[in-house]
């Protein structure tokens, strides 16, 4: 018979050490800025922007392949777009921690529509508002090699919003 007791023990003890731990952690690490420059909540803004577009598209992505005959392969340049924006994610928060600054995870609030047709203008209003948000971003003084990032990022942003008008004739 498994001994209950001193499996209790060692769970209860591995416990103490991993709060001790945490504990320790705390001590060590210096504290994290959160937005030590204001500058840094645009990039958190872009951030969640991402997040909310990668939940937003794989919504509408799963949506249209479930009605086959209006899927046509739009799904498949939606996954493509998805891969984007996680990427671009990704760097996004490279920057901030490159900058000591708390990346966030909150996802800005995805939409979904009643038709592909309908999804798909929301997709090119998210992509509206990415391109202004990093012609924002792109306006402050941040230095050169994060500007680099931030413009080819909005390059991105401007190819999406070409492929989602595309897209958006194949289902009229
Ligand atoms: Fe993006
Ligand atoms: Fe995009």
């Amino acid at each position: 018979m498994p001994d209950h007791s001193s499996r209790r023990s060692f769970l209860m003890i591995s416990a103490a050490l991993l709060l001790s731990g945490c504990k320790e952690n705390k001590k060590t690490k210096p504290d994290k800025q959160i937005f030590s420059d204001p500058k840094f909540e645009l990039i958190d803004l872009a951030l969640q922007h991402e997040f909310g577009a990668v939940v937003q598209y794989g919504n509408h992505a799963g949506v249209i392949a479930s009605l086959k005959q209006e899927s046509n392969g739009i799904t498949t340049a939606i996954e493509e777009i998805i891969t984007d924006e996680v990427h671009h994610a990704v760097l996004l928060t490279q920057i901030m921690k490159e900058n000591d600054v708390e990346p966030s995870i909150a996802v800005w609030p995805p939409q979904t529509a009643e038709t592909p047709n309908l999804m798909i203008q929301k997709d090119i209003a998210a992509e509206v508002g990415a391109i202004k948000l990093y012609q924002q971003i792109l306006s402050l003084d941040f230095d050169t090699q994060t500007k680099i990032i931030i413009e080819k990022i909005m390059q991105s942003e401007k190819l999406h919003h070409h492929m989602f008008s595309n897209l958006l004739l194949e289902t009229v």
